[in-house]
């Protein structure tokens, strides 16, 4: 479902509620939360650990439900699809980024980036060769036939950056990218992920304790008590 206001929008959330229920206690995490990204912008958002970072961008891609208020998020009235249409939306509208890489260990890293794309339908040479252009853009084209094992953690975390590009998503949604690098490796996945919009169109979102990673984005926010305030 998609409304024609929000298409130069890749996130509209208007209201966003969502609580984690449970006997003990009913945990508020996002309280009548607001936020718009533009097709192509770049955006971050800070925040205390547990203020709510990582439950927003599962929200945003799809891998959470909440309770109240409107997303959209490339067009997709979030609230509306069902449960049979979020593994498309996920994988055709959304590319992820953790901290952790979740290469899949007895795959290349040609196979990890092709992989999404194979399992969208994408035939095995187009989807082999898109993922090595990609991987050749991350500056990896040397190290394809690698294990995830034989690759440093800057190149994991860049073929891991691929592979969200694979299937050539409207957002990047990045949950603490550089959090599990060291400073080399950190500086060079932060000029990377910035470099996306220009390169593909896509907007990010990224999620960060660190500042220096946050200011390299078009509008940084705070989480707190359940809102985005603006930088
Ligand atoms: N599935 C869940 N069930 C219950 N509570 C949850 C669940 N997931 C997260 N929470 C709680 O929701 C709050 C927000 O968690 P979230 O992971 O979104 O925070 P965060 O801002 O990403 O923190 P960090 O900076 O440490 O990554 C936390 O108090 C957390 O314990
Ligand atoms: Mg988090």
């Amino acid at each position: 479902m998609s409304e024609s206001s929000s298409d130069l929008l890749a996130v509209r959330c208007n209201g966003l509620c969502k609580t984690f229920f449970s006997e003990a206690e009913n945990l508020e995490v996002l309280r009548s939360l607001d936020l718009q990204i533009r097709q192509g912008e770049s955006c971050a958002i800070m925040g205390a650990s547990g203020s709510g970072k990582s439950t927003l961008l599962a929200i945003l891609g799809g891998l959470e439900r909440f309770e109240k208020g409107e997303v959209y998020v490339d067009g997709n009235n979030l609230g509306a699809l069902s449960e049979k249409d979020l593994p498309r939306f996920r994988n055709k509208s959304v590319g992820f980024v953790f901290q952790f890489h979740y290469l899949l260990k007895d795959f290349t890293a040609l196979e990890n980036v092709a992989l999404p794309a194979y399992m969208c339908g994408v035939s095995k040479k187009d989807a082999w060769e898109k993922a090595g252009s990609l991987l050749s853009k991350m500056g990896l084209s040397n190290r394809a036939d690698h294990y995830p094992s034989e690759l440093s953690g800057g190149e994991r975390q860049r073929a891991a950056i691929a592979r969200a590009l694979i299937n050539a998503p409207r957002i990047v949604l990045a949950d603490e990218p550089t959090g599990n690098l060291d400073a080399a490796n950190a500086e060079a996945v932060r000029s990377l992920l910035f470099s996306l919009p220009s390169m593909t169109g896509c907007s990010l979102l990224v999620a960060t304790h660190d500042a220096g990673l946050a200011s390299a984005a078009d509008s940084v926010y705070t989480l707190s008590s359940g809102r985005l305030v603006r930088q």
